[in-house]
């Protein structure tokens, strides 16, 4: 089974591309909407909530996991990665959406250390307060794309409205006034020439965001990059892809409150999704 890990409801974006992608894979969600928002944490506090939820899907017998949040790959993978997974579990494997994004804005794979290509232009790339302050996607496509000039812009107030289910209108005035300050914080660099939502919750108001923004920009679409990354990845690691139960099946899991979430989540992956309700107690001591 495929495990994909969220702080909440953002994730399901993610993996609504994932099955279609992969519709014969099982899949199992989990977002951890009690703990939500992320983006307020510090890196310490991502880390351990994050290896939680990774860690629960893995006894379940994932055997890869997709961190389904900008937030969570840039403040909590390398570490889990390096420090968790090696210790836990040598032969499964943890991927998040911030490599194959940089990928795909770039043109350039990740581990091509040496190439660089004369793209230019302005990428803005909104975000939650902790994934924006990692500074992570600005560094990630400079490397690469040394010409394009980013701005990494946070909205502290977004996640926050679309878990509590807040009315279209306070939401649309909270976009509205994110992309308003982005302008201000832009300067001489507006229009930007592409857009990333970079927060697995915003693609669920895109709307809001096109609304807002000077029209006809590039806005990438991370469940796409998502899920063309990770057929790909299963392609060239068929000792993984061997070991994925292949029924169909899905489970959505909360830490929150699933009959809630039961009652929403159409709203969220576009089509009905019960959930059942998980605690995890908070930070295991490993
Ligand atoms: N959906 C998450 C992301 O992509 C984070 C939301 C949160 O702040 O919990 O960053």
């Amino acid at each position: 089974m495929i495990g994909v890990f969220d702080s909440g409801v953002g994730g399901l974006t993610i993996l609504r591309a994932l099955r279609a992608k992969l519709p014969e894979h099982d899949f199992c969600y989990l977002g951890d909407n009690a703990r939500a928002p992320y983006g307020s944490r510090d890196a310490d506090d991502i880390y351990r909530c994050t290896r939680d939820g990774v860690d629960w899907l893995f006894g379940q017998g994932a055997q890869i996991v997709i961190l389904a949040c900008n937030t969570a790959s840039a403040n909590a993978l390398r570490r889990l990665q390096k420090e968790y997974l090696p210790k836990a579990y040598p032969n499964r494997r943890v991927l998040g959406i911030l490599v194959p994004t940089v990928e795909a804005i770039s043109g350039i794979a990740w581990h091509d250390k040496h190439s660089k290509n004369g793209d230019e232009g302005h990428v803005l790339v909104f975000g939650t307060p902790a994934m924006v302050s990692s500074g992570a996607y600005t560094a990630e496509i400079r490397k690469r794309s040394p010409n394009v000039h980013v701005i990494e812009h946070p909205c502290p107030t977004l996640v926050p409205l679309i878990e509590r289910g807040a009315h279209h209108e306070e939401i649309t005035a909270a976009v509205r006034a994110c992309v308003d300050a982005a302008e201000r914080a832009a300067q001489g660099h507006w229009p930007p020439s592409a857009v990333l939502l970079g927060c697995t919750h915003y693609p669920l108001i895109v709307d809001d965001f096109i609304a807002a923004l000077p029209k006809g920009l590039v806005i990438y679409d991370q469940g796409t990059i998502a899920a063309d990354a990770l057929a790909k990845y299963l392609d060239h690691h068929k000792d993984i892809d061997e070991k994925c139960k292949k029924d169909g099946v899905l489970r959505a899991l909360t830490t929150g409150d699933a009959t809630e979430l039961t009652t929403r989540a159409s709203t969220f992956y576009g089509m009905p999704l019960v959930f059942d309700a998980l605690y995890l107690p908070k930070y295991q001591d490993s």
